[in-house]
């Protein structure tokens, strides 16, 4: 019957503390080996050097620019950091438009554009020296603050021509030939960016991590254990730690997580611009989860479970339009869904509404409904597994502080929830933590590293 149909589609989408454990098993090997490039196996996890070594001392002073680029918004930031005093910020959110996510000059010439108008309607003085830091939101391998090889793309983007091209000489060239006074020195990642940027309210942040648009999580390591600093020169003398760059949406691009990995999956991976890629990433992040809900509302419409009213004589579900129609499904509207308590499912209907299917039945909404709070409970559960590994490396700190930001975790209504739920169960005695929404942006975290940045290299002179 439809019920027991129901239950056998969804199925897939059941994952247990048991599956948790053998993910978290997983990623703990792929941390270790990313560690260190003497083993044999090529891990999945890059776990990149950052550079960062420490938190901001409050002692910083200086009006610094930051660009933020690579979630849903690019932003434009001027950071006034004064002693003891928390950053007063000034920023503006703009949308890169996808023409300009393919090539890497004429993106770093728009965003130069978008600076100069910026800058302009702040009143900064264009003749003035500007120190600039960069939040990019994409794996890069670091070889210094200011030196940072673009490795691939990831959520969408393309910049194929920027691959194993320094990133922060590329910005530089841009700002030049727009002639701004403004020098980037410090390049990093969204989640180093949101660590800091936390750090500067709760010095016992040592973790970042961003559910947006893609995952991603740092941490501070021991540099003891890293095996993958190429110049501990350029290293301040005092650093004992350095923040890695997990990198963690790539785990299971080597097929470790073929166990957690379903047909729905498979077809999200396959229709995305990097097939075979960003497996994790691609099973919790905002960019994909409207996706994976469509295609499974997709098969349970082909079997006649849902929206069945009006399919009257079409031959092929694929000649149905309410199949084309629920592509349109967001993560966002995920999240309205779940806002739904109860059997009333209002929101549930408003979203089917604004998708132009308001065929759909109260039990159509109930499954609809029930179908998304299956997907997402999994991606939650998923990342609560990836934090507790961190939290395991990270025992015998102190309480320690953990900084989140992206959409998906702030406007999503259980993802906190079930992700504190698990995270008892994983790692009931691992670390007295705390998790913390960094709703300040990461580009704050960029302009207090551009800052330290700056005061190093002057220290050196
Ligand atoms: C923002 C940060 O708040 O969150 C960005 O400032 C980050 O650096 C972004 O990339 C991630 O969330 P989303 O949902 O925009 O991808
Ligand atoms: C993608 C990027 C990563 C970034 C994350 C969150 O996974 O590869 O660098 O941190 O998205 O924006």
């Amino acid at each position: 019957d439809e019920y027991k149909e129901l239950m056998n589609i969804t199925s897939p989408f059941h994952i247990n503390v048991e599956t948790l454990i053998h993910v978290m098993q997983v990623m703990e090997n792929s941390i270790k080996m990313g560690l260190d490039p003497t083993t044999q196996h090529k891990s999945d996890l890059k776990m990149i050097p950052t550079y960062v070594t420490t938190i901001a001392t409050k002692r910083e002073e200086g009006d610094i620019l930051a660009l933020d680029l690579g979630g849903t918004n690019f932003r434009t930031l001027l950071v006034k950091i004064r002693p003891q005093h928390d950053p007063v910020v000034i920023s503006e959110a703009h949308i890169v438009p996808d023409s300009k996510k393919q090539n890497s000059q004429e993106l770093f010439r728009f965003i130069s554009d978008v600076l100069k108008l910026f800058m302009i309607r702040n009143k900064l003085d264009l003749n003035k020296k500007f120190i600039l830091g960069f939040t990019f939101s994409f794996p890069c391998q670091q070889l210094a603050l200011n030196r940072a090889n673009f490795l691939y793309p990831t959520k969408g983007w393309g910049l194929q021509d920027l691959i194993d091209h320094d990133v922060v000489e590329k910005l530089q060239e841009c700002l030049n030939e727009k002639q701004l006074n403004v020098r980037v020195t410090a390049l990093i990642n969204d989640t180093v960016g949101t660590l800091i940027a936390c750090g500067y309210k709760v010095p016992s942040c040592k973790v970042g991590i961003i559910l947006g648009t893609g995952t991603n999580a740092c941490y501070f390591e021991d540099i003891s254990k890293i095996q993958t600093i190429t110049d501990t020169t350029v290293l301040p003398l005092e650093a004992t730690q350095m923040i890695i760059n997990t990198e963690w949406g790539a785990l299971g691009d080597s097929g470790c997580l073929d166990f957690v990995v379903n047909e729905f999956d498979r077809e999200v991976d396959k229709v995305s611009n990097n097939p075979g890629k960003q497996i994790f990433e691609k099973l919790i992040a905002g960019m994909y989860m409207g996706r994976l809900a469509a295609e499974v509302l997709a098969v349970l419409m082909n079997h006649g479970i849902i929206l069945k009213a009006q399919r009257g004589h079409q031959e092929s579900y694929r000649q149905y339009s309410p199949f084309w129609v629920l592509y349109n499904l967001q993560t966002s509207h995920i999240s309205e869904i779940e806002l739904d308590t109860g059997k009333t499912f209002a929101n549930t209907r408003t979203v089917m509404n604004k998708l132009g299917l308001p065929q759909a039945s109260d039990a159509d909404c109930a499954i609809i409904s029930y179908t998304c709070r299956l997907i997402s409970r999994r991606a939650a559960m998923l990342t609560a597994a990836a934090i507790a590994v961190l939290m395991k490396r990270l025992r015998g700190s102190n309480k320690v502080c953990i900084g989140i930001d992206g959409s998906l975790y702030r406007y999503h209504p259980r993802f906190n929830m079930i992700i504190q739920r698990h995270l008892k169960t994983l790692a009931p005695v691992l670390l007295d933590y705390e998790l913390h929404i960094s709703s300040d942006g990461s580009g704050i975290g960029a302009a207090i590293v551009a800052i330290t940045a700056d005061q190093e290299r002057q220290k050196l002179k």
